[in-house]
């Protein structure tokens, strides 16, 4: 267990923040999703009302070398509105060197600093050491509080650590780590997982992983194909992973051993394509015709999952049940979701990435208990692997 923010004592103290602003932006760089930043705000808060100087840093998408279309200036604006009138935020034009170092240590009591995209230095991502001792040399104390990206072993989650005199992790990240890891060691039976989105080998491990601690599991979404075509249903012109039905057939082989109760779809919403130009088509058996595709769960299976979903105790959801960027094959995704938000006595958990855009859409995450703000890392986290961000604050 890393120590947190709150245990800390920090005034006067130069406190490096590395948060996931990692956001989501529109062609005119306007943030089309800010959960992230609104995060971070309780560690940001904590700091500052405990008279530490707060300076943050984060990457923004995946540059290679200065891209000006990556600037974290949106984000600075962003946090500035969110913080209120009452804090400045200051934006440093570059991450590392001796007008950074001086902007943190001259920052006054209402102030923020937020240092430009990491990634627009390569040895971020290289996790170069005469890179992380630049970075601590901003710092008294280093705090990560970017669990979206605790996954990643860079200069920032990794590798400056042990050049900081202390160190800790935010109240993200503790939120993160109690709310997964209840459902990892010590989920209130019965636990219910939903398992979605395209591949089944992006979720062997995780099946892998919670197959032994869940009494119900529940599939949809393209990987669902996967798994009927392994039982030999016909599943038409579905998207499937074919080198991987030994490996499906195998997973349902051990929920059976396991005595899991592995739930797939018995109907189907189906199309002739990929998107909004085909016909919804509702086949209301598990075979799907020769000449059609399944794109999200049929009527008959969201009943079904509902009623699973309606007694569990805690419940974890992964990956959209369908296509469900599209409204026509977007139902059996917002079904999950509402069975979630009217279950009132669950822990309700989303694991991040494409589902928690999905309940941010329906306007339903305020009744999750928690919905995570990291894509792969909650991934790699219910996966059972130690996170890298993680590991350097022991
Ligand atoms: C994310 O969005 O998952 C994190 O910010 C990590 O980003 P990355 O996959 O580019 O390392």
């Amino acid at each position: 267990m890393p120590r947190y923010i709150d245990e800390l004592q920090l005034t006067g103290k130069r406190v490096f923040v590395r948060v996931d602003f990692n956001v989501p932006l529109d062609d005119a760089q306007q943030i089309t999703d800010d959960t992230r930043i609104r995060e971070a705000l309780p560690t940001i808060r904590k700091v500052l009302e405990g008279g530490g100087k707060p300076i943050l840093a984060s990457h923004l998408g995946r540059p290679k070398g200065v891209t000006p279309t990556l600037t974290l200036l949106p984000v600075a604006k962003r946090l500035a509105e969110l913080l209120g009138g009452t804090f400045e935020v200051l934006m440093a034009d570059d991450c590392i060197g001796e007008g950074v170092s001086k902007q943190a240590r001259d920052l006054k009591p209402t102030q923020v600093l937020l240092l430009e995209n990491l990634r627009f230095h390569k040895e971020e991502e290289a996790n170069d050491e005469a890179f992380a001792r630049q970075l601590a040399q901003h710092a008294d104390v280093y705090c990560n509080d970017a669990f979206g990206t605790a996954h990643r072993a860079h200069a920032s989650t990794a590798g400056m650590v042990p050049f900081v005199k202390e160190k800790c992790a935010g109240l993200l990240m503790r939120k993160e780590i109690e709310q997964l890891g209840r459902v990892v060691k010590n989920a209130a039976r019965p636990f219910v997982v939903v398992l979605g989105g395209s591949k089944v080998s992006d979720k062997i491990k995780v099946i892998e992983n919670l197959l032994p601690k869940c009494q119900t599991m529940l599939i949809g979404g393209a990987m669902a194909y996967t798994f009927l075509k392994a039982e030999g249903v016909e599943v038409g012109r579905s998207r499937v992973e074919e080198d991987k039905l030994p490996l499906a057939t195998r997973l349902i082989d051990t929920a059976k051993r396991l005595g899991v109760d592995l739930v797939l779809p018995v109907d189907h919403v189906c199309g002739t394509s990929p998107d909004e130009e085909s016909q919804a088509i509702d086949v209301l058996e598990r075979a799907i015709p020769k000449d059609l595709m399944g794109l999200d769960i049929g009527g008959k299976t969201r009943a079904l999952y509902t009623q699973h979903l309606r007694d569990a105790k805690t419940i974890l959801w992964n990956g959209p049940m369908g296509l469900f960027e599209v409204a026509k094959f977007a139902e059996g995704t917002k079904s999950v979701a509402v069975a979630m938000a009217n279950n009132g006595q669950a822990q309700t958990v989303i694991g991040g990435g494409d589902s928690a855009a999905a309940v941010n859409e329906f306007r339903l995450a305020d009744k999750m208990t928690h919905v995570s703000t990291g894509g792969g890392a909650s991934l790699e986290f219910l996966e059972g692997k130690a996170l890298p961000g993680l590991k350097a604050l022991e």
